[in-house]
């Protein structure tokens, strides 16, 4: 019999936020895989299941899914990572993918999801809390009430035209990838006339150096970083 691959939602950074039925599958199957950027860099989503599930004893393989701006680079490693599950999966071994957050925001599991489901093999997506819901949370914000309406974008370099656009037609924004855009962000929000104090940065949430509070345009912030924008409060 073929095995299973299973893409499992870890949450955005406490052990505590991962839900009961990821931690079944990922006490349950065979093998568990995390992706990479590059080879031995390490994993968030494994650091976020090892206190739950332990790792000792279990057979856990890094997948490279690289983020090189050449399409050919990371259509490569893409398949051979893919390959690599599926003689896997061939040898009736069930994987379980890890990944940070809810895997169906803006994670690459997807792809190899839709892969290997076209290969023949059997696929099960395993949702998650993501990141923004818990910064909220913390924030102690509500993500949008009564008939307000809400939207996601990433920050990708040289589409800033989208925030304008979203910053035009909703109460609710939440901006993704926004590291290195913190400033461009407060730039935007005072060309459209709205409050900086509308904006809550969320950074590293259920990490170590969390920071969740103003739109600080003098501070540093990592990768694992998100504005939510409120334009009504
Ligand atoms: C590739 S996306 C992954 C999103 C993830 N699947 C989720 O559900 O939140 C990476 C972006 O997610 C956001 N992110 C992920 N984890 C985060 C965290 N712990 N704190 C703040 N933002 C986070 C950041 O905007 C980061 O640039």
């Amino acid at each position: 019999m073929k095995g299973k691959l299973y893409g499992v939602s870890v949450g955005p950074g406490k052990s505590d936020l991962m839900t009961l039925r990821s931690k079944q599958v990922l006490e349950s199957c065979d093998i568990i895989g995390y992706p990479v950027k590059s080879t031995g860099e390490r994993s968030v989503a494994l650091s976020i299941i090892e206190p739950v599930i332990g790792l000792e004893g279990r057979d856990v393989r890094e997948f490279v899914f690289s983020m090189d701006p050449r399409d050919e680079v990371r259509r490569q490693h893409e398949n051979v990572a893919i390959g690599e599950l599926l003689s896997i999966l061939e040898s009736g071994k069930d994987v379980a993918m890890v990944t940070l957050g809810d895997i169906g925001v803006y994670s690459t599991y997807m792809y190899v999801d839709r892969a290997v489901r076209d290969a023949g093999y059997e696929t099960e997506v395993i949702p998650g809390v993501n990141s923004f819901s818990h910064g909220a949370a913390l924030a102690g914000l509500p993500l949008m009430l009564g008939d307000e309406g809400f939207c996601v974008i990433p920050m990708a370099k040289g589409r800033e035209d989208r925030l304008e656009v979203a910053l035009d037609s909703f109460e609710n924004i939440v901006v993704m990838k926004a590291f290195k855009s913190i400033g461009r962000i407060a730039e935007l929000l005072d060309s459209h006339g709205i409050p900086r104090e509308c904006a809550t940065v969320m950074s590293n949430v259920g990490m170590d150096d969390e920071y969740i509070g103003p739109l600080d345009t003098e501070r540093d912030y990592g990768y694992f970083t998100t504005v939510l924008i409120k334009r009504c409060i």
